[in-house]
Order: C-alpha cells, then structure tokens, then sequence
C-alpha cells in the first residue's frame, strides 16, 4: 500500500470561489485522491483556506467586519460550499491557525540563522490617499518587461514575468485609483533566493522529468530568468507576527510575513491542524526522519501559483535543510475561461460555486469540469457545451444505460440478478474491450491526465449501451430466457462497474448506483480483469433500479441562466 499526500492550492479566503478555481486545483486533486483512496492507498488530501495579506484586509473592510471575525465566516461557506461539491479534504484547514504560525516562525528562524534572510531598507509603493503601503496585488501599472499597463505589482498576467511593485511604471493604486503614489523606505526581511539559486536549480533538475510539460515550462522560465532576493514581510496588521528570540522582533511591530511566505507552510500547518483533530500524526506524512520518505506528494494547482510551488516554496524548505518532505509531482492546469474573457471573483463575472450548486447538482458540474479540465491549454466555459456535454454523456449513456438494464431487470427478473447461461461470443469481445479500457483509464489516472481519464470512463459507459443494443435481451427474453439472464447480469455488473470507477468523477450519482445495487461505499477499484469484475453479482441478489441519476438540462434553462450569467463574449 502505497501513501499518497495530496494538496489542492489554497483558496483565498476572501468570497466564495468561482468554477475555474474549482476546476484547477480543488475538484482535480478530489478526483485524484478518490481514485487513490479506492486503489487501497493510504491516502490524505489537505487543503485550507488562504487567509492572510491584503485581499482579505480589504474585503473584511468592505463587509464592515474585523478580519478575523469575516475570515471565520467565510471560512466555514467555503469549507460547506467545499463539501457540498463533494470534495473530501481530509482536513480543511486555515493558514492563520496557530500551527502555521508556528511553523512560518520556524522556518524564518531557522533561515535565518543559514544566513538566508536579511534585515534590509525597502523601498516601497505608498499609497497617500489611501494612507498605506501597496502591496503586490494592490499596485498596478505598465509592466517594465512587456509593456502591458495593467500588470500586478507581483506578476505581469500577460507575460508571467514575476514583479517587484517598484518596477512597476506609472503605477497607480488599487484600491482606490490614485496615482498619488510615492515610494518610501520601510524596513523588511528578505529572503536570499540568489545564494539559494543553484540548489533549488539541482532540485528542479533532479525531478522536473516527471513533472508534467506546464509546470517544468514555469519552473524553468522562472529560474532562467534568474532569481532575485524576495522580501518576506509586509506592512500589515493582519497575518502572521515577525518574531525574534520568542518576542516581537524589533522595529517589525507593525509587520507579518508575506501571505505567500506563510501559505504553502499551511500544508503543513493543515496537516498538524488535522493531527490535532484526529490522533493522527502528521510528522509521518511531513519529516523524512518520521517515515515521510514514502509518501508520494503531489500538489495541484493553477498554473500562476506555478511559480511559487516549483521554485519558491522549495526554496524555503530546501535553505532550511531539515529534512522535510518535498513535493513529487506538480499537476498544474491552464485557465478555464466564462466565455470570451476571464471568471473574476472581483466583478462577480461567470458562474461562483454556491450559485452552481443552486441551478444543478455536483455531479454535473464536477463532470463537465474534469472532462474539459484546461490541461493542454486555456479552455471556455459555454452554457451550450455544458448542456451537450451533460446531457449526452450522464444523461443519454451513463444514466440510461443503468436505468434501462434495471429496469429491465425488474420487469423481467423480478428485480434479482437473473441465474443462468453461459457468456458466449459477445460477452468475450465486452470482456477484452472493457478491460483495454480499464487499463487506459487506470493509466490514465495515474498520470493525472484528467480528459483522457473522463474519456476513458466515458468510453466504457458507451460499451454497455453497445453491448445492449446489439445482444438486445428484449429480444432474447422471447425464446431463450437463458441468454437473457446473461445479457442483463453482465450489464448489471457493468453497471456496478461503472459505480466504482466514476465514484471519483461523479461520486453522487456513483453512491446511488451502488446502494441500488448493494454494493459496498465507498468503492474499491476494479482489476484489469473485466471477465471477473463482470460475474461479481451472484445471481438471487436484490437489485434495484436508482432514481433518476441526471435530469438533462433543457434549452429554456440555458436561456435563462446565459442572461442571468451575462454569458457573452464580452470581456
Ligand atoms: O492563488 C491562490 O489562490 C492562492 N491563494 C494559492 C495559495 S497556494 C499555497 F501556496 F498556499
Ligand atoms: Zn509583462
């Protein structure tokens, strides 16, 4: 049994998240970690929300409430909204919980003390109308790389080149739009990322062959670029406290660690955080020294955190030189775009998780995401290819498959899986497609190649109905009511066939299949052996036939929801 750790990138605490959020960490890494779970791996999926810096300072600001209460509150929404979406973190923590603090603490001493952080005089962006240093996010202006005037005083969107806000040219505030802005000195820590260079390079090289073509593209256009020494606190109130010696360090009263400083150490803050709760121990999963050697670690995230999690965050764990788990494998995705333009949490553009989950059910959202997941490149989101695709593929061959052979059965067989006859011919062709199938699906997901994994599972959806139409048991009940009872048992093992391996897809509709059909939840994964995992049922067992598994969604609906949505082109 192998151990697999799995982290979804932290949502940002402020404001519930919007599909693509979903579609490229959160929902991907569930998927991946269902599938792990199933296949008998002792598996912990974390994930957290991303409380601290400025965004949630300002959206607390803007809800009238302090920060801490705002971050409580909108805390639990994402972790109910999270679950409502079936997402099953093992633990769902918050990066301001003390174990980050704690750990974010240590590692900025210990950094320190291999003589990688450095007290320095900052210049940085202040705002005058706004009486506060700009931060990253909140200063933009014309990057000084490519030109582009709406670039992020961390990052340029358009050419991904990372920032320091002072670069920016004629930057302007955020916040509120003033162009009032100076740069003054303020005292910050760094850390040294130019004497850690050469070792994250190592680091990368040694492992970046197994990391998919996106994240190895970023890793290295970020080291060739060349690292720079990165400041790690900021001007703020709410975060984590800059200490010294167990008290506040001096002249840092008024600052905290950078909100991406301390964020990816809330994978392992989390993960104390679900110790805590559960007796479990989290060394196990985190210290090389406690057994961590044999974990597989495999992060999932959208691909401007690439950056931070490929070069960044090594970074820190590698200057530490404790020995720490680091990451194997970084699954990154493209950006699943509303339309023409981008979602944006910020003008509430395209379809956010609580409103989905108010027009349809999980399942149907969880499928169209994973199936056109933006992996080989930016993908739209479009209420025609939603319907098309939800209708067809749950509606016309996952859900009427099962609903016609259980209903069948029950017309025929008294709803019991029918005894009698031999599989012949047909049943051997099923036999040998279904297993290529399962092979390719299992490899699939290994690789976390999430369409060509959906595509897998859809293509033996489209076996059975094959199989059906062309050994027609309503035929067969007419004159040889053995060869019947061998058309319905094999497609009712294929439909508690289907149950296990789109439990990690569509884990909603999966559990209906399998308590009509008594099978045990949650699921086990199939071998590659179609001939056995298609005689599991014995014949007598009481099968039933499910309620309705996917209503399809109609064209009025569509109609509606494009005008309520502003699905348009515009940008
Ligand atoms: O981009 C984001 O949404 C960040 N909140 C992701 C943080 S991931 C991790 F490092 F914590
Ligand atoms: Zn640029």
């Amino acid at each position: 049994m192998a151990r697999i750790l799995i982290t979804s990138a932290l949502p940002y605490i402020n404001g519930i998240k919007h599909l693509g959020n979903l579609a490229g960490s959160m929902l991907p890494a569930d998927v991946f970690a269902r599938f792990q779970r199933s296949r008998g791996n002792e598996t912990l999926y974390i994930c957290a929300t991303d409380e601290h810096g400025t965004p949630a300072e300002l959206a607390a600001a803007a809800a009238g409430q302090d920060v801490r209460t705002y971050c409580d509150e909108q805390h639990v929404l994402q972790h109910d909204i999270g679950r409502a979406f079936g997402l099953s973190w093992d633990w769902f923590g918050r990066s301001s919980n003390p174990p980050n603090h704690r750990l974010t603490q240590h590692f900025a001493e210990v950094l320190e003390k291999k003589g990688l952080i450095e007290e320095r005089t900052d210049k940085m962006v202040y705002s005058v109308d706004d009486r506060r240093f700009l931060p990253d996010r909140y200063v933009e202006g014309t990057c000084p790389h490519c030109g582009y005037e709406k670039a992020r005083g961390d990052q340029c969107d358009n050419c991904g080149a990372l920032l320091d806000p002072i670069d920016l040219k004629n930057p302007y505030s955020v916040i509120s739009g003033s162009t009032n802005i100076e740069v003054r000195d303020t005292r910050h820590l760094y850390l040294l990322q130019t004497k850690l260079e050469d070792r994250i390079r190592a680091w990368v090289d040694a492992r970046a062959d197994n990391w998919p073509g996106l994240t190895r593209g970023i890793a290295y256009k970020h080291l060739d670029e060349g690292l720079i020494d990165r400041g790690i606190t900021r001007d703020l109130e709410w975060g984590i406290p800059v200490m010294k010696d167990g008290a506040p360090r001096p002249g840092f009263e008024t600052k905290v660690f950078y909100v991406w400083f301390d964020a990816p150490i809330e994978y392992i803050g989390a993960t104390e955080e679900w110790a805590e709760a559960t007796g479990g121990d989290w060394k196990r999963w985190w210290r090389e020294d406690a057994g961590a050697d044999d974990v597989e670690y495999v992060q999932f995230m959208g691909k401007d955190n690439v950056a931070f999690h490929a070069v960044t965050f090594p970074g820190t764990i590698i200057g530490s030189e404790e020995p720490w788990k680091h990451v194997d494998r970084l699954k990154a995705f493209n950006w699943l775009n509303w339309y023409g333009g981008k979602f944006s949490t910020s003008s509430r553009r395209g379809v956010f998780m609580d409103a989905a989950l108010e027009l349809l059910p999980p399942d149907l959202w969880r499928w169209y995401l994973t199936a056109n997941a933006p992996e080989g490149s930016d993908t739209a989101f479009t209420w025609e290819q939603f319907q098309s695709s939800v209708n067809r593929d749950l509606a016309d061959v996952l859900g009427n498959f099962v609903n016609r052979i259980a209903k069948f059965n029950e017309a025929r067989f008294e709803g019991l899986v029918p005894a009698g006859g031999e599989p012949g011919p047909l049943e051997e062709k099923l036999y040998a497609d279904v297993s290529a199938q399962l092979i390719e699906l299992t490899a699939q997901m290994d690789a976390i190649e999430m369409r060509k994994a959906a595509q897998a599972v859809r293509a033996l959806w489209v076996l059975g109905n094959e199989y059906l139409q062309e050994a027609a048991p309503w035929t067969a009940i007419k004159t040889d009511r053995d060869r019947a009872a061998v058309v319905v048992r094999t497609g009712l093992n294929l439909a508690a066939l289907y149950a296990r391996v789109s439990a990690p897809f569509i884990p909603f509709a999966a559990e209906k299949i399998t308590e009509a059909f008594g099978e045990p939840w949650p699921p086990t994964w199939p071998s590659m052996g179609a001939a056995v995992e298609l005689s599991r049922l014995e014949p007598g067992r009481p099968v039933s036939a499910p309620e309705v598994l996917f209503r399809k969604v109609e064209d009025e609906q569509v109609v509606e929801w494009t005008e309520r949505f502003g699905g348009t082109d515009q940008a």
